[in-house]
């Protein structure tokens, strides 16, 4: 994770357009989103091109041939001889470890049904880490709320593993009862010595949190949960953010946020609030996922002696850091 981070740092730069780098010419990536997706599959794209790789690509289950009934084993060892890594977007849980089983080349998941979301959660942490670091704080000891459908939502569950490496953690966890976080991952981080407190309302005196992470309901997940929309209480705005945060708090949520009114998703009423991480988060997604590509492939160690000026045009306030 630390690795990862570094190297994301170093590349800042080519997120922020400052540079420009070549350093996976040649190289192909196949991305196969197999679900839904924006800004994933765009940053999965936008940072191996940055890198100065090509993207090949197939949306959607129904264009690829497994809507033809081929299998995962073969559609990974097809793909394998067209680029040299995939990312992979699958609506079932597990099915990217069995891509990668049969693949002869790296595989990165992008999201596997309800199990894992592992680079969201890497940006995340590095959000964290850089937001953290405007305020003098540190990640260890720190008090995290997650708040939404901690049973289907992906990105928390990934999240909730990695921020269990750091050390004397507490971690709220505040979802309606059918929708809360699964037991194996609250053993999990209860088993490396944190703090986790389950809950299904906020008290009327809670501790201060130093984030507060919220997500959007898993509707397309949802198995017979009578759940259309957050009630009141799980609807993160300025109100419940006063009344858990303080002014150095950081809100997050991995987007998309649903937009629809009953959705009670995070209120738009916090957008002109510096505390709201969203954006810089997105952003982060760029440095983050070509430090990764960087790493496997082998070239991180090229980057610095790379590096040219944009020769075109670029805007002055791009990539994380910008509000
Ligand atoms: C999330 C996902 O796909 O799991 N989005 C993302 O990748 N940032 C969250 C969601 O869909 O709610």
């Amino acid at each position: 994770m630390e690795l990862v981070i570094g190297v994301a740092q170093r590349l800042e730069p080519v997120a922020k357009r400052e540079k420009i780098t070549r350093v996976l010419e040649g190289a192909v990536l196949a991305s196969l989103f197999l679900e839904a997706s924006t800004r994933t599959r765009l940053s999965f794209g936008s940072a191996f091109s940055r890198l100065g790789g090509a993207v090949r690509e197939t949306v959607g289950l129904t264009f690829s041939s497994m809507a033809k009934g081929e299998s995962i084993a073969d559609t990974a060892r097809v793909i394998s001889g067209y680029a040299d890594i995939m990312a992979i977007r699958h609506p079932e849980a597990g099915s990217v470890a069995q891509f990668a089983k049969a693949s002869l080349v790296p595989v990165i998941n992008a999201g596997d049904g309800a199990a894992e979301h592992p680079t969201q959660a890497l940006l995340d942490i590095y959000t964290i880490e850089e937001e953290f670091a405007t305020r003098d704080k540190r990640l260890d000891g720190s008090h995290i709320l997650f708040v939404g459908d901690l049973k289907y939502g992906r990105t928390v569950h990934s999240l909730l593993k990695l921020l269990s490496l750091y050390e004397r953690m507490t971690f709220t966890l505040l979802a309606p009862e059918l929708l809360s976080m699964p037991a194996s991952i609250v053993e999990l981080a209860e088993f490396r010595g944190h703090r986790v407190i389950q809950l299904s309302a906020l008290p009327t005196e809670p501790d201060r949190v130093d984030v507060i992470y919220t997500t959007r309901i898993q509707r397309e997940r949802l198995q017979g949960e009578q759940i259309e929309g957050y009630s009141p209480d799980f609807h993160v705005n300025t109100a419940f953010v006063n009344h858990v945060g303080d002014p150095s708090t950081v809100i997050m949520h991995p987007l998309p946020r649903d937009s629809a009114p009953a959705s009670n998703d995070l209120s738009t009423d916090l957008d002109n609030d510096p505390r709201l991480a969203i954006f810089r988060q997105t952003d982060r997604g760029i440095p983050i996922r070509m430090a990764l590509f960087a790493l496997i492939l082998g070239v991180a160690d090229n980057i610095e002696a790379s590096y040219r000026e944009p020769p075109w045009h670029h805007p002055s306030q791009p990539g994380a850091n910008s509000s």
